[in-house]
């Protein structure tokens, strides 16, 4: 069964990037020249996603604005036959079709996933969280289509992160059945003490719609949010789930230090800045 629908939740209020936030989505802030989401929304592209389900709410207008065709912009460019720019623009719009939907209120990430129940319908579906940007030579979620076909459930990237980072992630406690793949046995959300290992859950899943019963049933958990990481813990009891690692660079661009590695890095590997970057980088001397 192929995965042709993603799930893009962005409503939340990007506390950690105020006050660049206040008026823009931090989904919308600019790596080199495109929006932090616009690289999911080619990543999904580029796996065989067909529709982009994405999850707004207040103040995200800009993210439908983005994705739309812009009329006055076409006609300018046109008018003024700058060709190339206005390939790179058509381009957002015609990647693929988009829905959008209003999560009410901020009350965490699974709840955010049981907005698009109705839209997904019955059907496996991806998710993509867009603090995780990954740079890869094979588009992860392609990856991870992979791995569902051997093994059609609920399919989440993990990656092995330092043990005193484990509070920051989703953690899974997994047994390996092939290199790099690991069927969960439990799974925690951000556990303060005890972590059940070192491989932390990434924001890249592939779902079962069972998920959406679990998350019916999953009570407030961390920061008192409706958490997904609980959700697949319920979703274990009647399911199984897999995890796997993937190859690619990731970047956690919802943190300052990670936003700007990702800004230098996707910088350094355009041809236009790149040799411009690399001496500036070199005089810095640090
Ligand atoms: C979310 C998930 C967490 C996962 C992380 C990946 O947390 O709840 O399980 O490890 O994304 O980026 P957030 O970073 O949104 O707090």
């Amino acid at each position: 069964m192929k995965i042709t629908k993603a799930v893009f939740p962005a409503a939340g209020f990007g506390t950690r990037f105020l006050p660049a936030t206040k008026a823009i989505p931090k989904e919308m802030l600019p790596v080199v020249d495109k929006p932090l989401i616009q690289y999911c929304v080619e990543e999904a592209k580029a796996s065989g996603i067909e529709e982009i389900i994405i999850i707004t709410g207040r103040g995200k207008n800009a993210i439908e604005d983005h994705f739309d065709t812009s009329f006055e912009l076409e006609s300018i460019l046109k008018e003024k036959d700058k060709k190339e720019i206005l390939r790179v623009v058509n381009k957002v719009s015609g990647l693929a079709r988009y829905v959008y939907t209003r999560q009410k209120k901020n009350l965490g990430l699974g709840h955010a996933i049981l907005c698009a129940r109705d839209i997904v319908g019955k059907e496996p579906f991806a998710v993509f969280l867009g603090d995780d940007m990954i740079d890869s030579k094979v588009p992860v979620m392609k990856q991870m289509a992979g791995v569902f076909k051997r093994y059609p459930s609920s399919i989440l990237a993990v990656e092995r992160v330092p043990k005193n980072e484990t509070h920051l992630y989703g953690v899974i406690k997994g047994k390996e059945v092939a290199p790099g793949i690991y069927r969960v046995v439990d799974l925690v959300e951000k556990p303060m003490k005890n972590p059940p290992s070192n491989l932390a859950i990434i924001g890249r899943y592939i779902l079962t719609p069972g998920i959406f019963r679990a998350i019916e049933k999953t009570a407030p958990g961390r920061g008192g949010e409706i958490q997904l990481t609980d959700a697949l813990r319920i979703l274990l009891r009647t399911e199984e789930v897999y995890a796997c690692e993937f190859e690619g660079d990731r970047y956690d661009a919802g943190s300052k230090l990670g936003f700007i590695k990702a800004n230098v890095s996707m910088g350094l590997k355009r041809p236009d800045i790149r040799e411009g970057l690399k001496r500036f980088i070199k005089g810095l001397g640090v």
